[in-house]
């Protein structure tokens, strides 16, 4: 077993994972403000979680870090939403499209490979086609004004900027 099989999988020092728990919706969007001040062009941050964990608050975090002010919550409707801010914010939300084929069918890959920064909620649907580098964020729902945010990194891209984050004292506990 290797050293880092070793430590159990929630470890705060496991390189690339990082975890938080928000306590309000502030606390998660100032979350995502963090990870918006980090991001570079072509970043990719995939968001996994229940109806309701608060992806699209994260997002809205994420927009207004990036400088995005008109930030508002959109009809469940809008798939694809592009914001411009320090960076584009391309935010994509996969939960109404039922297959792979119809999520081809987008032509993300425009986003995908630009220099904005893509937001994906309902990343799970679409996995085999979206980039395997990529910042995973898994949100749990633990209690009603409590979630868990799982960073995973993939690639070195974003194993560094996991890194900085644990640097800026965003740690396991949230404090
Ligand atoms: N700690 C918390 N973090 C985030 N949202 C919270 C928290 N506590 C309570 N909430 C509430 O949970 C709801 C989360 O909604 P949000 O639209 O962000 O979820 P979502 O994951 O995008 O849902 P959907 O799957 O429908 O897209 C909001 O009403 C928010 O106020
Ligand atoms: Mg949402």
């Amino acid at each position: 077993m290797s050293p880092n099989e070793a430590r159990p999988p929630s470890s705060p020092d496991r390189i690339g994972y990082l975890e938080q728990v928000t306590h309000s919706p502030d606390d998660t969007q100032r979350l995502g403000t963090r990870i918006a001040e980090l991001a570079r062009p072509g970043d990719v941050f995939l968001l996994m979680g229940n109806l309701g964990t608060g992806k699209t608050c994260l997002t809205q975090g994420i927009a207004w870090g990036l400088g995005i002010k008109e930030y508002t919550l959109s009809p469940s409707f809008v798939i694809v939403r592009e914001l411009y801010g320090r960076l584009p914010l391309y935010h994509i939300d996969l939960y109404r499209l039922d297959n792979l084929a119809e999520i081809a069918d987008l032509g993300l890959d425009e986003y995908l490979y630009g220099n904005g920064i893509c937001v994906i909620e309902w990343a799970e649907k679409g996995l085999e086609l979206l980039p395997r580098e990529h910042l995973l964020i898994e949100i749990d729902y633990l209690a009603d004004t409590e979630r868990r945010f799982r960073l995973k990194a993939s690639g070195q891209r974003y194993r560094e900027m996991v890194n900085e984050l644990k640097g800026q004292g965003v740690n396991a506990t949230g404090h």
